[in-house]
């Protein structure tokens, strides 16, 4: 499983939780409903909902992640070390939300079913996740340079999803797609290390065999795609979904 640096996250890659936020205009959350917020990471989006009025549990797989929330948050939320792919709630819930977690989860019909049971009858799942497509630039570059220096091809833990291809699972789970967008998203990765402290917070299992040389060589490949007026860009590729459990007869 992938482990993160809680501080670094929040410090070097404060967009995720901005881009984040604007699942609240999707979800929009509801004094007294209950909403569970599915890879909850440091708790961001998880504070934003309970400033909403909405009573919330947050989930995610790295123990990390929760301790940073549960500092952020105290006890005014349920947070909780839980698999994606496993995991039950005591009542259903009004809503699950997700951000930019999903495409970590390599068995989405286990996730899926998961947040379908969860949900109460009509109830919203509203999330956001990398598209095909997603940091394609990216990892290209990487395997490129590996090629070059005849090394093995690089293995990236990532499911990035069609539209089409999603939507069928979420109708195949009993989630009924409302709105969809599917959409690119060059997002900014500040400086001149801004790739490689990407490649080292969210690859370091992909990259670590890389000496250095490798990691330059990639630099090198990414830049005329990916470098404008002093900052990396990385070519982020968004489905953005709001989807509803379909009633059962
Ligand atoms: C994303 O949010 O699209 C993403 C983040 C880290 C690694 C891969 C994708």
């Amino acid at each position: 499983m992938t482990t993160w640096d809680s501080q670094a996250y929040d410090r070097d890659f404060a967009f995720v939780a901005a881009y984040g936020a604007e699942l609240l205009d999707w979800l929009k959350p509801q004094p007294g409903e209950t909403i569970l917020d599915l890879g909850c990471g440091t708790g961001d989006l998880t504070a934003r909902i309970l400033e909403a009025g909405a009573t919330v549990i947050g989930l995610d797989a790295d123990p990390a992640m929760i301790d940073a929330a549960r500092a952020r948050l105290g006890d005014s939320v349920e947070l909780r070390v839980a698999d994606a792919h496993d995991f039950s709630v005591e009542r259903p819930v009004d809503a699950v939300v997700s951000n930019a977690a999903l495409h970590w989860m390599p068995a989405q019909v286990e996730v899926l079913g998961c947040v379908s049971d969860a949900l109460v009858d009509d109830g919203r799942f509203v999330a956001e996740m990398g598209a095909t497509g997603n940091v394609a630039a990216i990892t290209t570059s990487v395997d490129e340079a590996c090629r070059e220096a005849g090394l093995p091809p690089r293995v990236w833990p990532w499911f990035f999803s069609s539209p089409a291809q999603y939507a069928a699972m979420l109708e195949d789970a009993g989630l009924e797609i409302r709105q969809l967008d599917f959409y690119d998203r060059p997002t900014k990765l500040a400086g001149a290390d801004g790739l490689a402290k990407w490649l080292s917070m969210f690859a370091s299992d992909v990259i670590s065999d890389l000496p250095a040389e490798v990691l330059e060589r990639a630099e090198e490949k990414a830049r005329p795609t990916l470098w404008r007026d002093g900052d990396w860009w990385a070519d982020y590729r968004r489905l953005r979904f709001r989807a509803i459990k379909v009633v059962s007869s």
